[in-house]
């Protein structure tokens, strides 16, 4: 077995107090991040400047010392990597450059080249692996094919994954092909994370909920049972979590159905519904609501003791249901630390 805390849990063990981290750790809510992205620039130049990638990786580490860090870094890079224009509009998020169909696919780099855009973050893997105190584990991570899609065809996030059904139901063969390549792409990419250092890689598939009946079988699960595989035959031993934002009941079989070790779930869902359907098929990741993190209080004591007290039979990593939002209290993230850790 395993001696850290998140490894044990991913390889199946059940444990007396559950392993933590949050999703967006490193972040606005904390002003040693805004200090440090402020002496970056923009966005896209913290993610691309490795020591200070690294710096901002390790702040919620020596504030809290959460059980692992998560490279930090974007999942739209990727498309980047792959020949799309990526900036990020002041208040607004991601724009990228769209790719609407067969020949915008074809134009796209081949998966071999990502790397030239990609290294700098592989220096900061490399970095954090020898600074990370030796009880934290290391996660890196991707978009899942999916997700990174419709932020490459729609050119932004939020609502706007009615581009990406569009391309889809107008040319499937174009669209699995846009997909396939960010697949073959994101393996390279994870394969590379793996070898600078990470020890537990994160497959994010935030609007996987968006997808419906075959399509979800064949756009969300089989492009991430594929990455699996594949990395599974590079790299046997390194965990991985899979994240199929608002599957609902799709959740249930996931780990099966993929091969992830971890299956992490988010907030729309009860924990005692989790524990029934998916922490028999194996490790759980979740699913405190984020908005705890603003309003705090005994609400946030009372959820929390619950998630863990309900989970406890089984494997489970905490974490929260989706990413911290920048208005949290950095207080509110000690009191759900202190509750689960019984301080
Ligand atoms: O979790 C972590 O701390 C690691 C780093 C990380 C970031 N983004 C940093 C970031 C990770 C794992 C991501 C994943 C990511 N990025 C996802 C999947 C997870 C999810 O939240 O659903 C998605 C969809 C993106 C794309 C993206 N990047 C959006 C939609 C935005 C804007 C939203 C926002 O909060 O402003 C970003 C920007 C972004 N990525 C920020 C951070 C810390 C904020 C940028 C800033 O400092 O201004």
């Amino acid at each position: 077995m395993p001696d850290k805390t998140i490894l044990k849990a991913l390889a199946g063990e059940t444990q007396e107090t559950p392993p933590i981290w949050m999703m967006r750790q490193a972040g606005r809510y904390l002003p040693e991040y805004r200090a440090t992205r402020a002496q970056a620039g923009d966005f896209l130049s913290l993610c691309y400047n490795p020591e200070l990638a690294a710096e901002v990786t390790l702040q919620p580490i020596r504030r809290y010392g959460f059980d692992a860090a998560i490279l930090f870094a974007d999942i739209l890079l990727i498309g980047q990597a792959l020949g799309s224009k990526l900036w990020f509009a002041q208040g607004e998020g991601p724009r990228m450059s769209t790719v609407t169909d067969a020949a915008g696919v074809a134009g796209l780099r081949p998966a071999s080249e990502v790397h030239e855009t990609l290294s700098p973050i592989y220096e900061t893997l490399r970095i954090l692996s020898r600074e990370l105190p030796r009880q934290t584990t290391l996660i890196g991570f991707a978009g899942a094919p999916w997700t990174v899609a419709t932020y490459m065809i729609g050119g932004k996030g939020k609502d706007e994954q009615a581009a990406a059904h569009a391309f889809k139901a107008a040319d499937r063969a174009a669209f699995s092909l846009l997909l396939d390549r960010i697949a073959e792409a994101t393996v390279e990419y994870l394969s590379a994370q793996i070898d600078a250092g990470a020890e537990v890689v994160k497959i994010f598939d935030s609007w996987a909920g968006s997808l419906k009946g075959q399509d979800f079988a064949d756009f969300c699960e089989a492009p991430i049972a594929r990455i699996i595989q594949d990395l599974k035959a590079r790299h046997p031993a390194t965990p991985i979590i899979a994240f199929p934002r608002e599957a609902g009941d799709r959740y249930i079989g996931f780990h099966k159905r993929t091969g992830a070790d971890c299956v992490a779930v988010d907030d729309s869902v009860t924990p005692e519904w989790i524990a029934k359907n998916v922490q028999p098929d194996g490790c759980v990741q979740g699913n405190l609501k984020s908005s705890h993190m603003v309003t705090g209080d005994q609400a946030l004591v009372d959820e929390t003791r619950h998630i863990v007290e309900t989970l406890k039979g089984g494997p489970h990593i905490f974490n929260l249901g989706h990413g911290i939002t920048p208005d949290a209290d950095p207080d509110n993230v000690q009191l759900m630390i202190d509750t689960i850790r019984g301080a």
